[in-house]
């Protein structure tokens, strides 16, 4: 069976990781689907993206990594996926999730959302606050992987050294 873990992973975190290591086990392939998302005016480029995804799933040997655009059940079928994986770490994650599970089937009624609740070690990590906490300063090792660590010191260094 394949999957698709959907997401706009700017950057990836180690809840990400946590949820594909997980996923992983239970679907044949998976397909980590980053999206090509100009709307939430994106941190790092799809390349950058896709780039730091691969580096972090390099040791999984069932795990691909594609950019897609447009509507997630299109990206899906393309790919003849049954099964869409998303994430939920608390109970605000859910509403949203089930908006986007319900469309998704209405669209896509062939293709089941999956969830995993992420690791309880996990459940605080966003992409959003990993950048905040990074840009005013603290640490975040041990939040996403040490490659996307010093690409994020790498951005934010030149960002604060253009504004001084
Ligand atoms: O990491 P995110 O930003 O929570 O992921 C959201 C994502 C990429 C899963 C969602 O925005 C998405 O699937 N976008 C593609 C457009 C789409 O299919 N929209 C209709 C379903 S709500």
């Amino acid at each position: 069976m394949l999957g698709i873990y959907p997401g706009t992973f700017d950057p990836v975190t180690n809840g990400h990781l946590d949820v594909i290591q997980r996923g992983s086990r239970f679907v044949g392939r998976l397909i980590v689907g980053v999206l090509a998302n100009v709307e939430k005016d994106p941190l790092f480029s799809v390349p950058e993206r896709v780039a730091m995804m691969r580096e972090a799933v390099r040791n999984y040997p069932n795990v691909e990594v594609a950019s897609f655009d447009g509507l997630l059940v299109d990206f899906a079928r393309v790919k003849r996926a049954r099964v869409i994986l998303r994430g939920i770490r608390a109970v605000s994650d859910y509403e949203y999730e089930l908006q986007m599970a319900l469309m998704n089937r209405r669209l896509a009624p062939e293709i089941e959302t999956i969830f995993l609740m992420a690791g309880e070690a996990y459940s605080f990590i966003s992409s959003r606050m990993v950048k905040e906490v990074i840009r005013l300063g603290g640490a975040i090792t041990g939040l996403v992987p040490p490659e996307v660590e010093s690409r994020l010191r790498d951005r934010y260094l030149v960002h604060s050294t253009q504004t001084l």
